[in-house]
């Protein structure tokens, strides 16, 4: 079929000469003010290609030789170089004297929040309120391990029970029924004694309760105290409390007593700056549990 253009009676514009079942299709130009626009946008991607390194060749730095990484690098120094003085102080001094320091404080507290979400959170919970599955809260005055300013450096530093630093803190509990020391019934009578002292007692496992009560004293007093008040030297929480590292019930507990998981912290001396340990320190001790 012959195209024919023609001119649209209706708009005045001329048509393509394509028609379709006598609907004919109109040529209508662009907007001027748009192609303007787009012609500039063409002539500014020129100009940015030769100023602005754009294509990924090996050293194509455009002319302005401007590096993203490189900027980056060099805001960061200059961070530093500006915080470099107070990072110093921090370095020198313990972290009883930042605490003490209104000015050392309010820089550690801002610096330890941050160290914290970067390298804590993961584990120990954004607001170090802990989580279930061996991570203590570090916002409450249950300390494993201790919570003057000392005992949390200490922890932080060196972690816990990881191989990579000798210093770690260690201990290890029994795996009483993996281990052959109990039976899975004594456990289970251990268990429901372990509850009893936390005050949780079920009048309906009194029994168990009161034969679980010499296996207690034989097997477990020495670390956990003959009254379940735990012993900070070997990490043996309290357990006279109802605060538990894997889950409340008293199944959990039973199962942790036949065959513990013991928890595992990295050692933290070798991978922060020690001006950074001192402000987590700070950070963690004013949580809300910070002994002296
Ligand atoms: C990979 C997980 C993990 C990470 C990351 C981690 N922790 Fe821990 N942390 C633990 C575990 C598990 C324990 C408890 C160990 C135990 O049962 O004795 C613990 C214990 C602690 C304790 C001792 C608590 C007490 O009651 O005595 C402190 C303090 C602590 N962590 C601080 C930190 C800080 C600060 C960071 C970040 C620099 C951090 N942790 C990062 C797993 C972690
Ligand atoms: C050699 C020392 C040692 C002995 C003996 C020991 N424990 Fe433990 N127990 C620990 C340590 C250390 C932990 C902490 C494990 C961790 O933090 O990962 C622990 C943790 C626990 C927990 C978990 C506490 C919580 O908050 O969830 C329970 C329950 C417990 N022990 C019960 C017992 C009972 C019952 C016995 C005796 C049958 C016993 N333990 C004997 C060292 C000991």
């Amino acid at each position: 079929m012959p195209t024919k253009i023609e001119k649209d009676a209706l708009t005045g514009t001329n048509t393509t000469g394509h028609e379709w079942d006598g609907l004919k299709e109109l040529n209508t130009p662009l907007p001027k003010w748009w192609l303007y626009v787009m012609y500039a946008t063409i002539a500014f991607s020129a100009v940015w290609v030769i100023l602005y390194p754009a294509f990924p060749f090996q050293g194509a730095t455009g002319v302005t030789g401007w590096i993203a990484r490189e900027a980056v690098v060099q805001d960061v120094a200059a961070a530093n170089e500006r915080m470099a003085p107070m990072m110093n102080r921090l370095r020198a001094a313990t972290p009883q004297q930042i605490a003490a320091d209104p000015e050392l404080r309010a820089f550690a507290m801002a610096g330890g929040r941050i160290a914290f979400a970067n390298n804590c959170a993961a584990c120990h919970g954004a607001g170090g309120q802990g989580a279930v599955g061996g991570f203590p809260s570090l916002a409450d005055d249950d300390w494993i391990w201790g919570g003057s300013y000392d005992a949390i450096h200490q922890t932080i530093a060196h972690g816990i029970r990881n191989e990579e630093d000798d210093e770690a803190r260690t201990s290890m509990m029994p795996r009483f029924v993996a281990d052959g020391v109990l039976t899975p019934a004594q456990v289970n009578d251990v268990a429901s004694y372990v509850v009893s002292l936390a005050g949780d007692a079920d009048p309906g496992q009194a029994a168990e309760a009161e034969r679980g009560k010499p296996l207690y004293a034989e097997n477990c007093a020495s670390c956990h105290g003959d009254t379940g008040e735990g012993n900070r030297d070997v990490g043996a929480p309290r357990l006279n409390d109802r605060i538990w590292l894997h889950g409340a019930d008293r199944h959990a507990i039973a199962r942790f007593i036949a065959n513990p998981r013991m928890g595992v912290m990295p050692a933290w001396a070798g991978r922060l700056d020690p001006a950074t340990i001192n402000m987590l320190t700070v950070y963690v001790h004013a949580l809300g549990g910070g002994e002296n």
